[in-house]
């Protein structure tokens, strides 16, 4: 099986910003693009980019997942790193077009075609370290896909930063390149080091989110997960989550977590931790390493209330289950 995001379709969907306005979007190969140099993109990080899924029913429809939730985070991103604004009904028609181009090329569950809106900003202008980009290039690039951890469900080891942060505390909120780029020394260094997964930041002691999905916690019924602010991704897929938790009437708490509570919860034999994002679904996480000691969380193994909650959401997403919130767009 090929590495998550290394298969792509041949084509994908294309719109540039160019005096003032979009262009009518194309469908252009998607092997290549050219870009100056000197383009803002290149040298100031202007880009930012999304991460959705389509599905394939067993009556062969094709179905997104949330398009509309991922199209306003771009937008949003967009306007934070100071990008030409995307319209979200063109955004959002791109995306159909191009999946429709590529429905019988969706994997079966539970496989499925991943979605890569990217933005970046075009303008050859390295003068412009501190104003925006004049120009940029809005694309939709489309991978199938399985698993993002290559041990599927088996549960992950997180090594706790408590010193580091992922990114700049106001930017977490933003789905930037920037953001992964900063994150990757210490994930690499925890995957040297302890043999860790992922790294789950939590500066001064607040739990955050690990470099590439959001942490929750649950213990007994309820699920502890940090509140929304601008220092982490706002997850599509933690929204849905937590959605579904409290549909099964769990409590979902939305609040601050210190290392201390978590640490202390992880130790009592019920509890349970997860991962939550497009690529991770919802992935068990089995041990939290702390100053150099180990901790399980829970037994240690993927627990009932994770297993169920992804359940859950693959049989919506893979149409087993009514889709009752509306959170999928029938191609
Ligand atoms: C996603 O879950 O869609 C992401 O963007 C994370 C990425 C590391 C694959």
């Amino acid at each position: 099986m090929a590495a998550f995001g290394s298969v792509f379709m041949p084509q994908m969907a294309l719109t540039r910003f160019e005096q003032g306005a979009w262009s009518t979007p194309q469908i252009v190969p998607a092997d290549s693009i050219s870009l100056h140099p000197g383009a803002h993109v290149l040298h100031y990080a202007s880009t930012c980019f999304e991460g959705l899924k389509a599905f394939k029913h067993s009556d062969g429809s094709i179905n997104l997942f949330r398009m509309e939730k991922n199209v306003a985070r771009l937008i949003q991103s967009s306007e934070l790193l100071s990008l030409p604004q995307p319209d979200a009904a063109t955004l959002s028609q791109m995306i159909i077009d191009i999946v429709r181009q590529y429905a019988s090329d969706v994997p079966e569950p539970p496989g499925s075609m991943y979605i890569r809106p990217t933005h970046i900003g075009t303008e050859a202008a390295i003068g412009k370290a501190a104003a925006p980009t004049a120009t940029s290039m809005l694309y939709v690039l489309l991978s199938p896909v399985g698993d993002y951890f290559a041990g599927g469900s088996k549960p992950l080891r997180l090594l706790l930063e408590q010193n580091g942060a992922r990114c700049a505390a106001h930017m977490g909120m933003v789905k930037s390149g920037g953001n992964y780029a900063s994150a990757l020394q210490p994930i690499l260094k925890a995957r040297a080091s302890v043999q860790a997964d992922q790294v789950l930041f939590c500066p001064g002691g607040d739990v955050q989110e690990t470099g590439a999905a959001n942490f929750l916690l649950i213990d007994g019924n309820e699920i502890i997960t940090k509140a929304l602010d601008s220092s982490f991704l706002h997850g599509v897929t933690r929204d849905s989550v937590l959605t579904l938790a409290r549909d099964m009437g769990m409590i979902v708490s939305e609040r601050e977590l210190s290392v201390a509570e978590l640490l202390e919860r992880a130790a009592k034999p019920g509890t349970e931790a997860a991962l939550s994002g497009t690529a991770a679904v919802l992935t068990p996480v089995g041990t939290l390493i702390a100053d150099g000691v180990e901790h399980k969380v829970g037994s240690g193994e993927a627990g009932p209330a994770t297993l169920k909650l992804r359940q859950a959401l693959n049989d919506i997403q893979w149409g087993k289950a009514s889709d009752k919130h509306g959170w999928l767009t029938r191609i």
